[in-house]
C-alpha cells in the first residue's frame, strides 16, 4: 500500500483540499481504505488522526474492509429516478439478498439524459439499464467470477 500512497500522494501535492481525492484514489486503487492508511495520510497532510478518520467514517462512499464482492452503484438522481431508477434499485437490491453484489445508492454519474443508471465496480458504466439488462449484467458478473 504504501507505494500505492506515494503515487497518489505525488499525484495531488500541493493541491488545496487534497484529502478528499487521495482517499478517492486509494480506494479506486485498493477497493477500500485500509485502517492503517489513516495515519500515513495524517502525517502527509499535516492533519490530526482524528481529522482523518472523522472524513473517512462520515463518507459512506468509503469502504474500510475489502470488498468480497461486486459493488454495483444504482444511481437514484432526480433524472435516473425519473426514469425508473428506484425499481432497478429494488430489483438490484433482490441480487444482493442473494449475496451476489453490494448494491449502493450513487447520486448522478454525469449521464443524467440516458438513465437510469449503474455503475459496476467504481469503473463500467452502464446507461438505459432495464430490469432484464440488470440480469443480463448480473449473469455476466457471475461468469467473470
Ligand atoms: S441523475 Fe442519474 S446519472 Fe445523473
Amino acid at each position: 500500500m504504501n507505494a500505492i500512497l506515494k503515487t497518489i500522494f505525488a499525484k495531488h501535492q500541493d493541491r488545496p483540499g487534497a484529502l478528499l481525492p487521495i482517499l478517492h484514489d486509494l480506494q479506486h486503487a485498493l477497493g477500500y481504505v485500509p485502517d492503517d492508511a489513516g495515519p500515513l495520510i495524517a502525517k502527509e497532510l499535516n492533519l490530526s488522526r482524528a481529522e482523518v478518520h472523522g472524513v473517512i467514517t462520515y463518507y459512506h462512499h468509503f469502504r474500510r474492509t475489502p470488498p468480497d464482492r461486486h459493488v454495483v452503484q444504482v444511481c437514484c438522481a432526480e433524472a435516473c429516478q425519473a426514469n425508473g431508477s428506484e425499481a432497478l434499485a429494488a430489483h438490484a437490491a433482490k441480487h444482493m439478498r442473494n449475496g451476489e453484489v453490494d448494491v449502493e445508492p450513487v447520486y448522478c454519474l454525469g449521464l443524467c439524459s440516458i438513465g437510469p443508471n449503474i455503475q459496476i465496480d467504481e469503473t463500467e458504466l452502464h446507461a438505459q439499464v432495464t430490469l432484464s439488462k440488470f440480469d443480463a449484467l448480473m449473469q455476466e458478473l457471475g461468469d467473470g467470477k
